[in-house]
């Protein structure tokens, strides 16, 4: 396996023009990103995310904007309280309410706002221009006077007068503010307007700058990137990219250019990356699409016969960055573009040796499979090899009885009887929904399956109709092990069901293997 040296020597380093020496990861996933449409974290969630961030190596946690909600303030005291390396933040309006309520919740900085666009100060807060620079002065000034360290945003700013921006900027500077943070509010900004507006401003201000870019156009990570370029020493981004309408900048993706492609160190503990991801989108409710950079499912997953080849000659042919950089593991897909070689190599993980003309048979199975317009999951490549390999062998856990209720006046229940190894146990489980009750039922047998955590549910009705015939394909993960399975079913609680008892058959299988 290459080295890590190897990877990174890939990429050319760039030759920003004011290039800073580090830059500031300031994490918002608990503030904006927490303002994604439908998103909301719990005290516990929030303290735990807190956790993960600084082990992540954040500097800067935006924790909350505390004036919102009581649970957010003190969840906020909570964090403060579990004395991190990370500095907590949490935002505020420039007015005496807001800020003693920062004070209250004990953050060592704060981070206040208010809007310097004309369209803002006049539709929006129904004010001036004036009044908004003696705002952010009196709030500033407040805030220094009570012991906090203050970062200043002017919201809107990418839409704001030019002149009045650096206006405000000077007038925020000299009341004492430490960091001057840029919202892209609502991500008008291009790569390369974004460069030219930072270089501007910075003429005008000796106050370091910070990016915050959110990503209506797709376009926040390049545009923090540029803004970096331009000497900005903060970037605000989230986990996974979350935070209003269509997000903000990634942690994972900035972080990760910075240091690849522009060697810019930023502290981050890289290998963190993956788990923190997850995280996310488990607290959040918010799974990413398998295709998207360094998280996603598929970012070290191949499964094209010469992409895989020549993975295996060096992985540095397909693959700009070992997966495991970012704690990730690189993913061998069988399918109908899958060569002999990779489906060679899947099956000789599963621990299977078969011989080449049944390593033959195994692949003409898999593309025929994948022809009749089927994704091929982890347990139907097991399957396929032990019935070409004449393997024998019972399923450990098979289903003997399972009772669905559910109706518009109780809550959707399920009782199950699972055979484990020629054992009854039985399990029962209420749910959002019969399937969810169902699914848990499953888990909740005495045997003990809890730890077997369904990590992603996905249902494809084949046909139309109220007769459609239910695909369902579930991701499952027990101690480290990662399965795919499928299964068809007119009925769809039973094409669930039937396709986690696949995962728990494979799961305990990986387990024998070890
Ligand atoms: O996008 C924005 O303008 C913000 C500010 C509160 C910094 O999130
Ligand atoms: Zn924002």
């Amino acid at each position: 396996m290459p080295s890590n040296e190897f990877y990174l020597s890939q990429f050319k380093a760039r030759s920003p023009i004011h290039p800073p020496k580090r830059v500031i990861i300031f994490d918002t996933s608990m503030r904006d990103g927490e303002q994604t449409p439908g998103v909301t974290y719990t005290n516990d969630e929030k303290i735990e995310i807190a956790r993960k961030l600084d082990e992540l190596g954040v500097p800067k946690i935006e924790a909350s904007f505390a004036i919102s909600s009581e649970g957010e303030a003190e969840a906020t005291k909570k964090i403060v309280k579990l004395g991190l390396s990370s500095i907590i933040t949490t935002l505020a309006r420039p007015i005496k309410e807001d800020i003693d309520k920062a004070l209250w919740c004990d953050v060592p900085y704060i981070h206040i706002f208010i809007s310097t666009s004309d369209l803002h100060i006049k539709t929006m807060m129904k004010t001036t221009r004036e009044e908004v620079l003696r705002q952010s002065v009196e709030g500033i000034e407040y805030a220094r006077d009570h012991g906090l360290r203050v970062e200043y945003s002017p919201q809107d700013a990418t839409r704001t007068d030019m002149d009045y921006l650096i206006e405000v900027c000077k007038a925020a500077e000299d009341a004492g503010a430490e960091m001057l943070n840029i919202p892209d509010t609502v991500g008008v900004m291009t790569p390369r307007m974004t460069f030219e507006f930072f270089s501007e401003l910075k003429k005008h201000v000796k106050t370091p700058l910070s990016a915050h870019a959110h990503n209506d156009l797709g376009q926040a990570v390049a545009n923090t990137l540029a803004a970096i370029e331009a000497g900005a020493e903060q970037a605000h981004v989230t986990i996974n990219g979350l935070g209003e309408r269509a997000g903000n900048a990634s942690l994972e993706q900035v972080a990760v250019c910075l240091e690849a492609q522009y060697k810019i160190p930023t502290g981050i503990n890289f290998g963190k990356i993956a788990e923190v991801s997850e995280m996310i989108q488990h607290y959040s409710g918010i799974y990413l699409p398998p295709t998207t950079p360094i998280v996603g499912d598929n970012a070290f997953a191949h499964e094209s016969g010469i992409h895989v080849h020549g993975l295996l000659a060096h992985s540095g042919n397909y693959e700009i960055l070992s997966p495991e950089f970012v704690g990730k593991k690189r993913r061998i897909v069988a399918g109908k573009h899958a060569g002999r070689h990779g489906i060679g190599s899947m099956v000789e993980g599963m621990g299977f040796h078969p011989s080449k003309d049944q390593l033959k048979l195994i692949a003409e199975a898999v593309k025929a499979l994948g022809d009749s317009g089927k994704s091929v999951t982890d347990t139907d490549l097991y399957a396929i090899t032990k019935n070409i390999m004449n393997i024998k062998g019972e399923e450990r856990v098979k289903l003997k009885e399972l009772v669905v209720v559910t109706g518009n006046t109780i809550t959707p229940t399920a009782s199950v009887i699972l055979i484990v190894d020629g054992k009854e146990y039985a399990g029962a489980a209420i749910g959002n929904g019969p399937i969810d009750a169902a699914v848990k039922a499953l888990t909740n047998v005495e045997k003990g399956f809890r730890d077997m955590s369904l990590e992603k549910f996905n249902m494809k009705a084949i046909t139309g109709g109220t007769n459609a015939v239910a695909d369902v394909t579930v991701s499952m993960r027990r101690n480290g092990r990662h399965v795919t399975a499928s299964s068809v079913n007119g009925d769809t609680v039973m094409a669930s069901v039937e396709a986690i008892l696949k995962g728990m058959n494979r799961l305990m299988e990986t387990e024998d293997e070890k």
